[in-house]
């Protein structure tokens, strides 16, 4: 299938920068705003079959340096995100590449919403959340490499007519990229992408003013976001790019809010950059600032197309 981040679809906006899916893409209005933006694409909160509300409330704890959630997968339905009254609103005149997150509740509920938005008019890819960590009882499908393995033959088996992307969780032992990329490798001719990384699952922190939890769901534990993760995030793509077959593009995700992140990003072999937390913090015109300061650090380094940094990265010699 043809590929939804090179430069021919997204056109004038070359600036490789959208959002990310969770954080203010619940609804049309709020995706409307992200396209009136710098953002160069637009993507929407990850759909389940049905409605759901999503956990109990205090679900989500911000402060300076990290954020932390586990909203349990609040989305108005795959149904919502695909219709045409959504993606005209959302997208506008701008004509913006609209891409639709998916998190089905298990492996039939993904084909089944596959198939939905393939005949769906105005969608530009799917991506497929394989990390969600916060469904209480449901563990993190990309961590379990069989359970990986069967979803990417299923979604082969599919033919679908759509780009797809799969969001990946973070890993940290060497081994564990290694088994991932393999049998990502393996499915080069379905998969389209990856986008990595979602929230560091399964985190903790406690509240200065009670002896509580910061957040309610499972005990306190949720997905870690926001500046502390950059270099978690930098390492997924990092190891990616020297791992993945080079028909694989890598979208890079993770404590990204200024221009010089996305540049490290870049630098690392990230071909396309999403912005999470910033944006939830900041709202839609964080995309005009970022774009404008990493359109800055290339004219100052006089660099002209991005490919000419793109992974990059220097050893020490
Ligand atoms: O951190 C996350 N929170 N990652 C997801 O994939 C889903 C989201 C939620 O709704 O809990």
């Amino acid at each position: 299938s043809s590929n939804p981040h090179e430069p021919e679809l997204l056109a004038e906006f070359s600036s490789r920068v959208y959002n990310a899916s969770g954080p203010r893409t619940g609804s049309s209005d709020a995706l409307q705003k992200v396209g009136a933006s710098k953002s160069s694409a637009i993507l929407t909160k990850s759909a389940t079959l049905l409605p759901q509300t999503g956990n109990p409330l205090p679900r989500t704890y911000t402060s300076p340096t990290f954020s932390i959630n586990s909203e349990g997968l609040p989305n108005k339905s795959i149904e919502y995100y695909i219709d045409g009254e959504t993606i005209r609103e959302s997208v506008g005149e701008t004509g913006k590449p609209y891409f639709v997150s998916i998190s089905g509740k298990s492996l039939e509920d993904n084909v089944e919403m596959m198939k939905l938005i393939c005949k769906a008019p105005g969608v530009a890819g799917i991506e497929l959340n394989l990390a969600c960590p916060n469904v209480i009882g449901h563990p993190i499908i990309a961590y379990d490499m069989t359970q990986l393995r069967t979803v990417l033959k299923t979604v082969k088996s599919l033919k679908l007519s759509l780009p797809i992307g799969i969001k990946l969780p973070p890993y940290f032992d060497f081994i564990h990229y290694q088994q991932a990329a393999e049998i990502i490798n393996e499915y080069n001719s379905t998969i389209d992408y990856i986008v990595t990384m979602n929230t560091v699952g399964n985190t903790l922190m406690l509240s200065p003013y009670s002896n509580e939890p910061v957040i309610s769901p499972k005990g306190g534990y949720g997905g870690l976001s926001g500046p502390a993760v950059k270099p978690i995030a930098l390492a997924q793509v990092r190891k990616f790019y020297s791992l993945l077959d080079s028909s694989i593009d890598i979208v890079g995700v993770g404590g990204v809010q200024s221009g010089q992140d996305v540049y490290d990003m870049v630098l690392c072999g990230a071909k396309m950059v999403q912005v999470g937390t910033c944006h939830w913090i900041e709202g839609a015109n964080c995309f005009d600032r970022i774009v404008e300061e990493f359109e800055g650090i290339l004219e100052r380094k006089g660099v002209k197309d991005l490919e000419e940094i793109r992974g990059k990265l220097k050893d020490w010699s």
